[in-house]
């Protein structure tokens, strides 16, 4: 519609108006309805994959798992009794590991060579686990962090700047909101929420700290304690991270924001740990998941087959990709702040494996499909923009042949296979396609753990 000469002063102040409100720094609502209607920065999901990070003081006893704490002293889990029992004096206690959490061997300059040889664009860090133990000095938790006890160093400003310093890299942090046995979070719990001492002076100023402090472009937010997003004043947190903090205009942030808000509000869905539903979701969400099966911390009495492999590994990230995901792989550090050789060679493995099929999944979209209807094994991303299609296969077949059934080949259709020069012969089956596969030497192989058909001029 034209609008006629008399409603131009009436369509300027319109203009005028949207302007000012674009520039407002108020735009967002502390209300669910609000929070939630906020485009997610493009950037994450581009990204696609990205590295998880859990450390602290349960990396210091390094058995079972980073719910050690827990395990031992609440849920008395047998294995955990006894391991203190067996190694440890009677009177020792979970505060007493901090000085032993030395990190002697961290270097974050490191760690962030490792972090982008794997192919990842962000790594996301626990700065403070459901032990309360904080990896930055934080004002809030006195006596109980990284820069008192311990390394005496500001862990997650040595990671923040040496991510920072690498521009293939964002940086993440991961918070947990409630801690197991901090007396003011069990006292309100023991109030049923009523009162709000926990957040009104320790996790809510935590959390304007990290993001004021570190500029963090990924806000992890884990650990509700079952209370409800209101308890942790969670929509007014995040109103203010959109609206007026350092990061507003890049930040995302997941589901874990209270009580029932996991997988229905906030930025992308994680919905479960090891989210991986194997159909397209028509939200943003993440697969975060651990290497070590058994634990996110780094676990001493951790065996060969609790590591996924390689091909484990790329076959989580193919599939969540075609699935709309992101993929967030989680290694534990140890306590004198190395990176396993085991994390390390799976890492840059990873990387390896997207430097040449890295063109399959960043910047690429769900396809029509993601996966074939018939032949398995098979999962499909695309680029809306060129069209292309790409058709990650995860066993190389011994008959030499793939087939497709589900893309629309025409005369002019393309194939090739990624790190392979030489476009590949096919021939159209009464629905999709046969690929034929060159032979190739172990030695000639672009890649090994699967393998990407790029597909031009199909539908
Ligand atoms: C809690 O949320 C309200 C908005 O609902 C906001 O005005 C207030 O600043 C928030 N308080 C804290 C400590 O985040
Ligand atoms: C993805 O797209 C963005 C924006 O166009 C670009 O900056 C970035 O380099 C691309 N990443 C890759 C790996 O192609
Ligand atoms: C592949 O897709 C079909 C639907 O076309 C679905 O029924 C099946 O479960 C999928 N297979 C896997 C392994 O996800
Ligand atoms: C491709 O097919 C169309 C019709 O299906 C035909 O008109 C055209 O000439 C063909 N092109 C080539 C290069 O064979």
């Amino acid at each position: 519609m034209v609008p006629s000469q008399s409603k131009y002063p009436i369509a300027a102040l319109l203009l005028l108006f949207s302007v000012f409100i674009g520039s407002c720094r108020c735009q967002y609502q502390p209300t669910w309805e609000s929070i939630d209607s906020r485009p997610l920065p493009e950037w994450y999901d581009q990204a696609k994959f990205g590295i998880f990070v859990h450390w602290g003081v349960f990396s210091v006893p390094s058995f079972g798992s980073e719910w050690f704490w827990w395990y031992w002293k609440n849920q008395k889990l047998t294995p955990y009794v006894d391991f203190m029992r067996q190694n440890y004096p009677p009177d020792f206690q979970y505060a007493d590991f901090a000085p032993q959490f030395t990190a002697e061997f961290f270097n974050a300059k490191q760690w962030t060579e490792i972090f982008a040889a794997s192919g990842a664009k962000y790594v996301v860090l626990t700065t403070k686990h459901h032990e309360g133990f904080t990896l930055w000095g934080s004002k809030y938790s006195w006596n109980w962090n990284a820069v008192d006890v311990g390394p005496q160093r500001d862990l997650v400003g040595e990671v923040a700047d040496a991510i920072r310093a690498n521009s293939a890299l964002r940086l993440g942090l991961y918070h947990s909101l409630f801690e197991w046995f901090h007396p003011l979070f069990l006292q309100d719990a023991a109030n049923v929420f009523k009162t709000r001492e926990f957040p009104m002076t320790k996790s809510l100023p935590e959390l304007y700290e990290i993001v004021n402090k570190y500029q963090p472009e990924v806000l992890w937010s884990d650990g509700d304690g079952n209370a409800p997003d209101t308890y942790w004043n969670s929509t007014g947190f995040l109103a203010w991270l959109y609206n007026e903090s350092p990061v507003r205009k890049t930040v995302v942030t997941n589901d874990r924001w209270g009580l029932n808000s996991m997988c229905k509000h906030g930025g992308y869905y994680t919905c479960t740990d090891r989210y991986n539903p194997g159909h397209l979701l028509n939200h943003k969400w993440e697969n975060c998941m651990t290497i070590d099966q058994k634990s996110w911390g780094y676990r001493r009495n951790a065996e060969l087959k609790d590591y996924l492999t390689i091909e484990q590994l790329v076959a989580t990230l193919v599939e969540t990709v075609s699935c709309g995901g992101n993929l967030l792989m989680n290694v534990g550090p140890t306590h004198d702040g190395r990176i396993a050789p085991i994390f390390e060679e799976r890492l840059r493995q990873m990387g390896q494996w997207l430097s040449v099929n890295g063109e399959a999944i960043y910047n690429t979209s769900a396809w029509r499909a993601q996966n074939d209807t018939i032949f398995p094994g098979v999962w499909y991303t695309w680029k809306p923009e060129t069209k292309d299609i790409y058709a990650v296969f995860l066993q190389w077949p011994t008959k030499g042949t793939v087939n497709l059934n589900v893309p629309v080949v025409f005369n002019n259709t393309e194939v090739v296979l990624l790190g392979y020069a030489q476009p590949l012969k096919w021939i159209a089956l009464k629905t999709g396609l046969t690929v034929y596969l060159p032979t190739l030497s172990v030695s000639q192989m672009p890649c090994f753990w699967a393998w990407t058909l790029k597909l031009t001029g199909a539908n």
